[in-house]
């Protein structure tokens, strides 16, 4: 063999080897991408055969003189879902969830909470305006076996709240258990409006949680690799319900939405993209409603829409397309890329036609920050710290004073999602880094999401006094956030 042969003939196989190898790299590391990035839950189609479970309304127990009292038992149970999978679960007043209050502003009310879990919880009024002592924080644990209870008026507009455990470092836990329930608050000039009010009917609170079962049959906390936003579950229930579908005799619909997820954020949008229109956000009914597509709900927050039925039809609510603000690869693996349908909407074929969105929904006045009487600030970190401090239960970080009203702007120095929760208080969004806010946060909030580096400028009165007994809190509602310190404290006084 000549030289030039053997040269030629090595230099052909060191060109193949080298192709070779350099493709057997190349997809060795888009299948390494792809398994650390974890592909994303695509639910999307299936069927959807079990019917929503409406959560019952709690009667008062009595109503003695003018105070509504109620009785809430928190317990554990195993729950049989309705595609015959049995889970161990916590409720309220029954094994998973619990029962939907209904009060009407000007209500006194008492809330006696008997605590028959194995461990001692709260129960927080997620969104209500009432005292530090009634607030249900992480100060007013009820130990297992003792009951609890909790007084107050109810001073605040028609809206949509919620409550669920808040126990010092343990949210995530006990609400993942299963304890959390509504609270719908009514007054005459929403029952004056010609909006969809049948409860369960045309008025269809959904309550939104991720879940991941085990081989157990436990509700388990996850959190694979690259998760920061806390642990995320692989299939939806809604009101407890797994693939639901609720019957619909109304040309318009009403959708009381609660994103009671430990960590998820959801874009909820419907499967033919139809327009709905937003008439509530967090902390009441807006002034006008607004028309949108999809709208999204990080963990804590609440919305009303009203959406438009024709006969016949099927159609669902879907969440896709979510959008965390941390770029590729962390928005895709923390949930942000997952496609889930919520529940199926089977409309009959005649209709009732009873109601309609009006124009104009609740007027009212801006807050005007030349009122502001203090102005602060707060930077959230990576996971555990607001201002650079952890949770203390001993320290107080805010001293208010009653009735007044503050800016507090929140910065968010990271390169993860947040939000904000604020106890007690209705906030309006002045600006979301020196801007207008878009229209579904210019109502009244109590938790605001806050991406990567952005800030977020609220503006709220302080109507109801907390000493240092029992303190409000502000924080991350991304539990695992919550419970890993990123929440702080405040009085008022
Ligand atoms: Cu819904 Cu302090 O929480
Ligand atoms: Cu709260
Ligand atoms: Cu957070």
């Amino acid at each position: 063999m000549r030289l030039a042969t053997l040269f030629k003939f090595t230099s052909a196989s060191i060109i193949l080897i080298l192709t070779l190898a350099v493709t057997a790299l190349f997809a060795l590391i888009v299948t390494g991408c792809q398994a650390l990035v974890g592909s994303p839950e695509s639910q999307l189609g299936g069927d959807m055969p079990n019917r929503l479970v409406i959560p019952p309304v709690l009667e008062p127990t009595s109503a003695s003189g003018d105070r509504k009292r109620f009785d809430l038992t928190l317990q554990s149970g195993r729950t049989r879902l309705p595609d015959g999978e049995t889970v161990q679960t916590w409720g309220a007043n029954g094994n998973y969830l619990g029962p939907t209050l209904m009060l009407d502003s000007g209500d006194k009310v008492t809330v006696r909470t008997l605590n028959q879990l194995p461990e001692p919880t709260t129960i927080h009024w997620h969104g209500m305006a009432l005292d530090g002592l009634a607030d249900g924080g992480p100060h007013r644990i009820i130990r297992s076996g003792a009951a609890l209870p909790a007084s107050w008026t109810v001073e605040q507009p028609a809206s949509t709240l919620w409550y669920h455990p808040h126990p010092h470092n343990k949210t995530t836990e006990h609400v993942n258990q299963g304890i959390a329930g509504l609270v719908i608050v009514q007054d005459e000039k929403s029952r004056s409006l010609p909006l969809p009010r049948k409860y369960g009917v045309d008025d269809i609170p959904l309550i939104i949680q991720d879940r991941k079962i085990n081989n157990r049959g436990e509700f388990e906390l996850s959190r694979p690799f690259g998760n920061i936003v806390g642990p995320l579950g692989d299939r939806i229930h809604v009101n407890g319900t797994p693939t639901p579908f609720h019957e619909v005799e109304d040309d318009l619909v009403r959708l009381r939405l609660l994103n009671g997820s430990v960590a998820r954020t959801y874009r909820l949008h419907f499967d033919d993209n139809r327009e709905f229109n937003l008439i509530g956000s967090d902390s009441g009914l807006l002034r006008n409603p607004h028309r949108l597509n999809s709208l999204q709900l990080s963990p804590g927050e609440r919305a009303e829409i009203v959406v438009s039925v024709k006969s016949d039809e099927t159609f669902r609510l879907r969440s896709s397309g979510v959008e965390l603000g941390m770029g590729f690869p962390m928005d895709r693996l923390n949930g942000a890329s997952d496609q889930f349908d919520i529940v199926e909407f089977r409309a009959q074929s005649s209709l009732r036609s009873n109601s309609s969105v009006p124009t104009e929904l609740i007027p009212r006045e801006a807050l005007d920050p030349s009122k502001a009487v203090k102005s602060r600030q707060f930077e959230l970190d990576s996971f555990s710290r607001i201002n650079g401090r952890e949770m203390n239960m001993n320290r107080v970080d805010a001293k208010i004073g009653l009735g007044d009203k503050e800016i507090w702007e929140i910065r968010n120095r990271s390169s993860t999602f947040h939000n904000f929760h604020i106890h007690m208080v209705h906030f309006e969004v002045l600006d979301i880094d020196g801007k207008k806010p878009p229209p579904e946060l210019q109502g009244l909030k109590d938790t605001v999401a806050i991406l990567p580096n952005q800030t977020v400028r609220l503006i709220m009165k302080f109507t109801h006094p907390a000493t240092t007994s029992a303190p409000f809190m502000f924080h991350c509602h991304l539990l695992a956030h919550e419970d890993a310190g990123m929440m702080g404290q405040f009085t008022v006084q």
